[in-house]
């Protein structure tokens, strides 16, 4: 008898925990190589402005300094996921305060920041526009007068600095109005949100005497450093090899292009390795951040709460280049009409360039910003019916079996649970019905729903056996600290009936590690998790075969038992182990036992021709995700202070390879989503940052957290995840905002539409 314990299911403490701790692990700042020098980065002091000239002398001249890279010298090489409208240094233009202009590399840094002001570049100042309104204006200014050339990886209409219009229209939402017993209708205001990551942008560049540059950053997925710095430098991409230490969190700030082809760029103009990393300042202001939404929705519901039409225009503000903001807005409008059956929709979402920030990929992708709109709405209609607010999502919420928005067949959907649940473990029924206590300090509880993608794009993994029996993974996922690499461990433990303690993980490198796309749209659990049970049991497959040399039986008549063995069907004391079977593969016959797999998401389709991005390879997209949130709270009438007091989330996740790690996504998740929904706010003067440091943008700490957050983990297993597994990355940040925003309501009867919502905003509108 085995006593073996599947690792799947169990809480076990992440991989590199106790390297963290205790200092011990090293992130991309922590490394150094022979000879080393270190790279600064010159931002651009304009928001709009022509490059007329580079004067690098003076820098040049400094003692210590080796040398200076500018949009010059590395060309104009466009690259961005969506549309190749950017460089890695201006060319030409610059377009929002703190663009990489320049690049110096030193000896020592002190040097390098000397030098980087000794950069004398002449510009010739545009007119420039700070918001989207002006930048749609009549006559604003094009920021990309030629952006018709552009290279995009989708059909949208664009027109100036509209850079994609995207619409979905289902149903006929005008004669829809006319059986609605209520309407609601409102414009909705969010702000930028700093992805906040502990690590700032890091990466250290090498190269060899063949012109292999070898990069070491931090980033969400090493084959897009690899793919966009090559594009970047206009190399091929056999001659860039990217490998990903430990990462400090990313969040989808680390998803596309950072510091890496500066460092590489450097790198290859000295011949020596050149680390940059940023300051947190610069970080700020030079990478990336949230879209600010400004979102007008109006929401039409039947007597009996059936919601019978929604019209939504959405506005992001994308900032200087598009990187990943029309997949944002494309997602944006897919997601506004919530997780809910609503026959009649017309939607357009336009990502617009401004001379700020470029916008990207953040936790939720495009779904905080219309949640407040839709979640809100949902309990405006329910006020005007007179019906409980959850009693409405539960008559809407998508059914297993349905088809839901633009052809979207659902297999399962667990969001009538997780409404269910968060009602009982909440006392929902008692507290809503609580008359709001008196005045001063007055308590309110309200709830919001999520739906989410969990997938996108592709996979692999490769498991070797090696010759002692014990295993290696491989599969290029980058863990940015969430537990992908421990829960990717335990699948792979799991599938091959091995403890944890016999599978070890590969660090991602391009030069050896198999495709992932990256560590991006709640996808590695599921997506990455898929390739190594595949991968896994190709290896137990080719394992069976030399057994079956081994034991002189045929293949079909072996099967895997727990704790590394292979036994002929039926007969217990008839076996041979890992070890044995790989010492004979690797020394006598049949050869080492490498497991592969590589795959696409191959579900449910999306019908293209409704909308969305034309063209994108969207088309199947991943396991659909659902959550709903509760949140009880304090208002203070004096004050306008908002205290969350206790948060319930419920999640439709499948199945928790990890529930301690699904549990620690889930709250790191919550208090994200209450920075975004109280205090959280990227604000520019005139297209300065005004606050570049966590003195003057606040992120939750400790005390703003309720002390209690309870997680509750709905699974019914999904047919194609690992082991019955979804995604969790997302969805816990995205119900918070609304969730309060409701409770606030409930307390006090106002309606908060403009993110965050801090004391001053909620005393104005308590005033009013
Ligand atoms: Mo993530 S926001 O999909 O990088």
């Amino acid at each position: 008898m085995s006593d073996y314990v599947s690792p799947v299911g169990q809480g076990i403490p992440r991989l590199e925990t106790r390297d963290k701790i205790t200092g011990k692990a090293v992130y991309a700042d922590d490394m150094s190589r022979p000879d080393m020098l270190f790279g600064v980065i010159v931002p651009s002091p304009h928001a709009h402005a022509r490059i007329a000239g580079y004067d690098v002398s003076a820098a040049l001249a400094l003692d210590g300094v080796v040398a200076v890279v500018t949009g010059e010298d590395i060309g104009d090489h466009k690259i961005g996921p969506f549309i190749k409208d950017e460089t890695a240094l201006a060319v030409g233009k610059v377009r929002y305060m703190g663009e990489p202009v320049a690049a110096v590399a030193a000896v020592d840094l002190e040097t390098a920041k000397q030098a980087a002001r000794l950069i004398d570049i002449a510009y010739e100042e545009l007119p420039a526009v700070f918001d989207t309104d002006a930048a749609m204006a009549e006559d604003a200014p094009v920021l990309h007068e030629n952006s018709g050339d552009y290279i995009k990886v989708f059909e949208a209409d664009s027109d100036g600095n509209a850079m994609a219009i995207i619409e979905i229209v289902e149903g006929d939402v005008a004669s829809a109005w006319e059986n609605c017993a209520a309407i609601v209708e409102g414009s909705y205001e969010t702000q930028a949100q700093c992805h906040s990551y502990m690590e700032p942008c890091s990466a250290l560049a090498e190269i060899d005497s063949n012109g292999k540059i070898t990069i070491w950053s931090s980033n969400q997925s090493v084959f897009h450093v690899q793919a966009f710095t090559a594009d970047a430098l206009g190399i091929p991409m056999s001659k860039v090899r990217c490998v990903t230490p430990q990462v400090g969190g990313a969040f989808g700030g680390k998803m596309e292009q950072t510091v890496q082809p500066a460092a590489a760029a450097l790198a290859r103009a000295t011949g020596r390795p050149v680390k940059v990393t940023l300051t947190r300042e610069q970080d700020f202001e030079m990478i990336r951040a949230r879209h600010p939404g400004k979102v007008w929705m109006k929401t039409g519901a039947a007597a009996d709460g059936t919601l019978l039409a929604r019209e939504v225009r959405i506005v992001l503000d994308a900032g200087a280049y598009a990187d990943d903001s029309p997949g944002v807005a494309g997602i944006a409008a897919l997601f506004c009409r919530g997780p809910y059956r609503i026959e009649n929709v017309s939607i357009e979402s336009r990502p617009i360039y401004t001379n700020k920030l470029r916008s990207g990929a953040f936790r939720g992708f495009g779904g905080p910003q219309v949640a407040i709109a839709g979640e809100t709405q949902i309990d405006e209609i329910a006020d005007r019916l007179g019906l409980d607010p959850i009693d409405v999502r539960l008559k809407n919420a998508v059914r297993p079996g349905e088809e839901w928005m633009i052809g979207v067949a659902l297999n399962k959907a667990g969001l009538s649970e997780c409404l269910n649940r968060v009602r009982a473990a909440s006392g929902w029924d008692e507290k809503r019905k609580a008359a709001p206590n008196g005045s001063g300090r007055r308590r309110g509880i309200g709830v919001a729903c999520i739906p989410h993608i969990s997938g996108v794009l592709t996979s692999g993994a490769i498991v070797r056996i090696l010759e002692d029996g014990t295993a290696v993974l491989n599969t290029g996922a980058v863990d940015n600290g969430q537990g992908s690499d421990t829960v990717l461990v335990q699948i792979c433990a799991a599938a091959l009936g091995l403890d944890v303690d016999r599978v070890s993980v590969a660090t991602p490198d391009t030069d050896g590690s198999p495709y992932n796309w990256g560590t991006t749209a709640s996808r590695v659990t599921y997506m990455a998790g898929r390739a190594v049970v595949a991968a896994s049991e190709d290896a137990v497959n080719q394992l069976k075969q030399r057994a079956a040399i081994m034991m002189e039986c045929a293949e079909e008549d072996l099967e895997l038992r727990d704790g590394g063995r292979i036994g002929i069907k039926g007969v217990p004391e008839a076996e041979v182990g890992f070890r044995d079977i790989s010492g004979f593969s690797h020394w006598v016959a049949g050869g080492p036992v490498i497991g592969t797999n590589s795959l696409a998401y191959d579900g449910p389709d999306f019908d293209p021709k409704r909308g969305f991005l034309r063209g994108f390879p969207f088309g199947k997209i991943g396991a659909w995700i659902f959550a709903a949130q509760a949140v009880e709270v304090e208002l203070d009438e004096a004050t306008g202070r908002i205290t969350p007091l206790k948060i319930w989330s419920a999640h439709d996740i499948g199945k928790a390879i990890n529930p301690t790690a699904v549990e620690g996504q889930i709250q790191g998740g919550i208090v994200q989503g209450l920075g975004y929904a109280l205090c959280e706010e990227m604000v520019w003067d005139s297209g300065r940052l005004a606050n570049p440091s966590f003195m003057d943008y606040k992120i939750p700490g400790i005390a703003d957290v309720p002390p209690q957050i309870e997680t509750i983990l709905v699974e019914d297993p999904d047919e194609d995840g690992p082991f019955g597994a979804k995604g969790i990355g997302e969805p816990p940040i995205v119900g918070i905002a609304p969730a309060i925003s409701n409770a606030v309501a409930h307390a006090a009867g106002i309606r908060l539409r403009r993110l965050p919502m801090t004391p001053e905003r909620v005393l104005r509108t308590l005033k009013e």
